[in-house]
């Protein structure tokens, strides 16, 4: 089970303050569990992972067994935000991070950025490849996933026809509104539904997360496990219950220390994509209002070598919560040599590992001395458990710091304001006025 340690804050808080942020955040707690906060018409992700029908995970084992069938090497999954970044990051953490799967197919990601260079060499892969997709929006109508769709589903429609593209397309999104699925009516694509009551950085476990994690070959039924017994321990009422400590923590590091930084650090690159879905969570449903911590993320000991001397030395802004993974799924041992030039002998006999966790621990250390408190989240390794684990505590966490931290963390008015002056400029039909005075304002 996932344990928060604590111990790298004592020397920045004292007991009493943190004694008096853990009851604010069981106040929050009971925001989110009575339900009478703000944003509460997007409470459905709290059902999850206990409502998911046997029936539906079939449906997604179906889906994978005929593209399977079919030799689809390639599964394009097109989205943005939380509706490509849970996955995203689950397949980063679990794959092989050089080999390419053998027996299973290989899925990339699209319509998560507007670069006509990542396309088209996104589009030469498809070229040499067996091709599937699976493009999810919620809405049905963002701009970045459908601009890449409309491209995909040329390409698959021009290779296998109307009919084989209707096999090998398959859409998530609403279950009755949107773009994306009155076209997939119009398809006959098969289709999964975003939950209405479940907002896109909170959906992985939804078919938005476990559609592609089960396609690319994955036991999403232990994911869903992990996430089970996560959720266990944090909808407990209690000081003990480790997301209220998590958000009392983080609140306590803002409002009293003045910290407007988080870093969430990993000593496993396997880990680096779990922090862009982490920053999601945390940055959409807290930074509004004039107020939140802004989401930040390392990978070390690489990231050492280029933010260290930031983190230790610098602007005094920042705390850190670092994912400690316990254990390493491959053994490397370091060998022995007869000259030992490089003065490594000492190490002889050692795993990589060993001294990984040495420099972890120097590290917190270390950015203790220089004013970095430093929260700890122990997994025992990285797998389809662990990494439900992480998705179901963080949730929980960010409903709760949210709510502690006094906004609504299920809405993000923020992320508008691109999109009108993109379409403005576009010239998309219906923005004509805005179009008239971003151009005035451009000109001037
Ligand atoms: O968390 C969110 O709500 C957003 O990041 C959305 O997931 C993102 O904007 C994509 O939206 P949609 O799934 O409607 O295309």
């Amino acid at each position: 089970m996932i344990q928060l340690k604590l111990d790298g804050c004592e020397r920045f808080v004292p007991p009493s303050a943190f004694k008096a942020s853990l009851g604010k955040a069981l106040e929050a707690y009971d925001v989110l569990d009575s339900e009478t906060g703000p944003g509460n018409d997007f409470l459905g992700w709290k059902t999850l992972p206990d409502g998911i029908p046997a029936s539906l995970l079939q449906e997604y084992e179906s889906v994978r067994d005929d593209w399977y069938g079919l030799g689809v090497n390639l599964v394009i999954v097109i989205g943005i935000g939380g509706s490509y970044l849970g996955a995203r990051c689950a397949l980063d953490a679990l794959n092989h991070q050089f080999l390419l799967p053998e027996g299973r197919p290989r899925i990339v990601f699209a319509g998560n950025n507007l670069s006509e260079d990542y396309l088209a060499e996104m589009m030469d892969l498809a070229d040499r490849s067996n091709v599937a997709c699976i493009v999810i929006s919620k809405s049905g109508t963002t701009t970045e996933p459908a601009v890449a769709f409309r491209i995909v589903k040329e390409h698959i429609e021009s290779r296998y026809g109307k009919e084989g593209a209707a096999t090998r397309i398959v859409a998530v999104t609403d279950a009755v509104k949107g773009a994306l699925k009155t076209l997939s009516n119009q398809e006959g694509y098969r289709t999964f539904v975003v939950p209405d009551n479940v907002g896109g950085r909170f959906s992985v476990l939804t078919p938005v997360g476990l559609l592609p994690i089960c396609v690319a070959g994955y036991d999403i039924c232990s994911m869903i496990k992990g996430a089970a017994a996560a959720k266990k321990a944090v909808t407990v009422r209690s000081e003990d219950n480790p997301a209220v400590r998590y958000a009392a923590m983080r609140n306590l590091m803002y409002s009293d220390l003045g910290k407007r930084v988080e870093l969430l650090v990993t000593f496993n690159p396997r880990l680096t994509c779990f922090a862009e879905w982490w920053k999601q969570l945390f940055g959409e449903s807290e930074g509004k209002d004039g107020k939140g911590i802004y989401p930040a993320s390392a990978t070390f000991t690489t990231d050492l070598h280029s933010l260290g001397q930031f983190i230790q030395d610098g602007e005094r802004c920042m705390f850190e919560t670092t994912i400690k993974v316990e254990k390493a799924s491959r053994s490397v041992v370091i060998g022995s040599d007869p000259q030992d030039l490089d003065q490594l002998n000492y190490l002889a006999g050692r795993n990589v590992e060993h001294c990984n966790s040495m420099a972890a621990l120097g590290t917190k250390l270390a950015h203790i001395d220089g004013g970095v408190p430093q929260i700890e989240i122990c997994v025992e390794k990285i797998d389809e458990y662990t990494l439900g684990e992480l998705f179901c505590f963080f949730e929980f966490a960010c409903g709760i710091s949210a709510y502690q931290l006094g906004v609504n963390p299920f809405n993000q008015p923020g992320v508008e304001a691109y999109k009108k002056n993109m379409f403005a400029l576009l010239r998309k039909p219906g923005y004509e006025e805005a179009t008239k005075a971003i151009l005035s304002r451009i000109q001037n």
